[in-house]
């Protein structure tokens, strides 16, 4: 897939902008706070509804000096799906977001989603491996629903149980008849998060670890990586059957449910649960280095890619954001021939004028922003 043209109106630090772009590779050259993530996350949001910077809607619109918000914003693009023309259209005001297809309004965001796909490499993707296991859960969810597009809507439904069954511990309700019909469904809905995440792991699995060697050489460490859940041992066996996973997962929760009374919240489930990376035998969080690091998160989102090339059939738009200052020389190249190879569109912002690009990446269109002006310089 890839994006021909796009339009956009007043979002964030770009005023207008109107441009059509190469299917294979776009630079886009300019110095700090000049619009080049502006770009990409209106880009992104446009194929996946929300930011990839976790923002607000409001924040999306531009301001004013004086902070004021202009009212609305728009961002439109021609994409080309396999050898579909697609027209999207995006407007976004302070109530949420509109989006049209091909003329016609689309009301559910999972409907944009299933369709339309890209990936973006940003250098806040070190919080998969160094941050909170909220990341490390929202990136294997993402991989899983790429996987199982009925994952992103059973995952909705297992927070909103478990919304449920929370508040109802915070009103320390003790009758189990009470109880019991949200630890059913919780239980359900949890075995098949559980289930959608074992299946995206095992498909990840072989490809990170081949990428990794790739950037790291072949004399590096093994890696490796494996659910790490709240409800049950590391033996993965016990993840095979859905079923088994349910009646543990209610065994467990009535198990707790004086401690969790106390608590006031559920402590066991998907919800809780981590991806547990190791390199040779140690976790990568605490022994990898600052440069092992950065590429086990480069193999992670090739990953993603690959996961999403092999079940979707299409390459997603590829946005790799702040590239020169990740890595050095020589692993630029080695990931930018990685990431040509199956020849995705790709759109790489830098601050680095003289960024060389490996040869084989053959022409490509190349922009400068600044200001939130993006000008082609060739
Ligand atoms: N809602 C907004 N309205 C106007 N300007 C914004 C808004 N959000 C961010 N900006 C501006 O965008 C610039 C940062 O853009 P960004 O794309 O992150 O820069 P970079 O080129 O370094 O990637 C900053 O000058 C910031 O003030
Ligand atoms: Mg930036």
């Amino acid at each position: 897939m890839y994006l021909n043209s796009l339009k956009i109106h007043n979002f964030r630090n770009i005023p207008k902008l109107e441009e059509d772009f190469d299917p294979g590779f776009n630079i886009i050259v300019g110095g700090n706070a000049q619009g080049k993530t502006n770009l990409l996350e209106a880009i992104f949001i446009l194929t996946s509804v929300r930011s990839f910077r976790g923002s607000r809607t409001v924040e999306l619109l531009t301001k004013d000096s004086g902070e004021q918000t202009t009212a609305s914003c728009v961002i439109q693009g021609r994409l080309k799906v396999g050898s579909v023309d697609k027209e999207l259209k995006m407007s976004i005001d302070a109530q949420g977001k509109k989006i049209s297809l091909n003329g016609k309004e689309v009301k559910k965001a999972e409907d944009i989603m299933s369709q339309f796909k890209a990936v973006v490499f940003t250098p806040d993707d070190l919080g998969i491996i160094k941050g909170g296991p909220e990341a490390r859960r929202r990136y294997i969810d993402m991989v899983a629903f790429n996987i199982r597009p009925g994952h992103w809507r059973i995952l909705k439904r297992y927070h909103t149980v478990l919304q449920h069954r929370n508040k109802l511990l915070k009103m320390g309700i003790h009758d189990r008849s009470q109880l019991e019909p949200w630890e059913n469904q919780l239980a359900d809905y949890g075995a098949q998060v559980i289930q959608g995440r074992i299946l995206a792991i095992k498909e990840l699995n072989p490809i990170v670890e081949a990428v990794f060697v790739r950037l790291a050489g072949s004399g590096s460490p093994k890696i490796d990586f494996f659910y790490n859940s709240t409800l049950l041992t590391q033996n993965s066996e016990d993840f095979e059957d859905a079923e088994k996973i349910k009646e543990f997962f209610k065994e467990l929760l009535a198990r707790r449910r004086k401690e969790e009374l106390r608590r006031g919240t559920t402590l066991t489930g998907p919800h809780r649960d981590d991806l547990q990376l190791i390199l040779g035998d140690k976790d990568m969080r605490d022994y990898g280095s600052q440069g092992q690091q950065r590429m086990l998160t480069l193999a992670l989102k090739f990953g993603e890619v690959e996961a999403i090339s092999n079940f979707w059939g299409e390459q997603p738009i590829l946005l790799l954001d702040d590239i020169s200052s990740e890595l050095d020389f020589e692993k630029n190249s080695r990931l930018l021939s990685l990431v040509f190879e199956s020849k995705p569109q790709v759109f790489l912002t830098t601050t680095d004028p003289n960024l060389t690009l490996p040869g084989q990446l053959g022409p490509h269109a190349k922009f400068e922003m600044e200001e939130g002006v993006l000008e082609r310089i060739h």
